[in-house]
């Protein structure tokens, strides 16, 4: 019977059609050692995996009879795929389903960040509040203001329809510029990376994280931002330099951030944790309740393909 290893519990929806297999999962509340992966999935046919399980050449090389690395995530820089391919082993992830929800997320933070919301539930949880004033805790508005989207992908878009419901305008940057017919349907301006920053109150980033994309945004290029700019990350830590943005916020050289991501996570450094300007949240992107069974149900068919000699719905290599 064929072997699948599961790295961390995931909803049942999906683990159900994957228990005709020889199915093993880890069952503790704890992410696996490399060495402790090498060994839970020895001899398995698949394996399912985290964001957080580094499958790297080493890991593929000691699983000798895998024949696919299903990933719980749209995002897969935690594979190194170029030694997954070599190897014969397919790759998949879990694009779509967690578009509108990363898309919903990226959202609150863009309205939690401009309008302070973190900030006034810890003031009247200290019981600070002794009444209404007129220039308590003043954030930004958002009609009429430019959101900058740096990578127009499905996630991209789908916060231009968010963000133009709010009235923003919306510029963009992408590798490729999308064609003119998309551009006027969703109603985006291409710009440089460079022309992007200078023009707009709230940056987002949705790039994958490449070697292209790592500290995509440093100093250099935070300089570039407004003073009263804010920048929301739901993408992946990395893109941007982590200790670059810790000082332009405790400069105050930018409003504020909205961070879902962080470049070494589950690791969030101190100076960032202390800072008011800005909203941490525990990579939370994809989780509803819906998106997560989707996913859930979209690793067990790509898996359940590769065993039996199909090609799985979503095969990145
Ligand atoms: C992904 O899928 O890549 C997200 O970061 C987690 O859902």
């Amino acid at each position: 019977m064929q072997k699948i290893s599961v790295t961390y519990k995931l909803p049942e929806e999906g683990l159900r059609l994957l228990r005709r297999y020889d199915l093993k999962v880890n069952a503790e509340d704890r992410f696996l050692s490399k060495p402790e992966l090498i060994d839970f999935a020895y001899n398995a046919d698949a394996l399912i995996t985290l964001l957080s399980d580094q499958i790297d050449r080493e890991v593929i090389e000691r699983l000798e009879n895998l024949k696919v690395i299903a990933n719980y995530a749209v995002g897969f820089n935690n594979i190194d795929i170029v030694a997954a391919k070599e190897r014969g082993v397919v790759v998949t992830n879990t694009p779509g389903v967690l578009t509108e929800a990363t898309a919903d997320l990226t959202m609150a933070l863009i309205l939690a960040t401009t309008r302070r919301l973190v900030e006034g539930d810890r003031f009247v949880r200290r019981g600070l509040f002794d009444g209404w004033k007129p220039e308590l805790l003043l954030g930004v508005s958002l009609k009429d203001r430019v959101l900058g989207i740096i990578g127009l992908g499905r996630i991209g878009k789908a916060v231009v329809q968010r963000a133009k419901a709010f009235g923003m305008k919306v510029v963009y940057h992408n590798r490729m510029p999308a064609s003119k017919k998309e551009e006027k349907a969703l109603s985006v301006e291409y710009k440089s990376l460079e022309d992007l920053l200078k023009l707009s109150d709230v940056v987002s980033v949705h790039v994958p994280l490449t070697k292209e994309t790592r500290h995509l945004i440093g100093s250099s290029r935070l300089k570039l931002m407004k003073p009263t700019g804010v920048l929301i990350n739901t993408s992946r830590g990395a893109v941007i330099d982590e200790q670059a943005l810790i000082q332009f916020l405790r400069e105050r050289r930018i409003f504020a951030a909205g961070l879902d991501v962080f470049e070494n996570e589950p690791e969030i450094p101190y100076a960032l944790r202390e800072l008011d300007n800005v909203v941490l949240l525990p990579h939370l992107g994809s989780a509803t309740r819906e998106t997560r069974m989707e996913m859930a149900l979209m690793v067990a068919r790509n898996v359940i393909a590769v065993l039996n000699g199909k090609r799985p719905p979503n095969r990145v290599v």
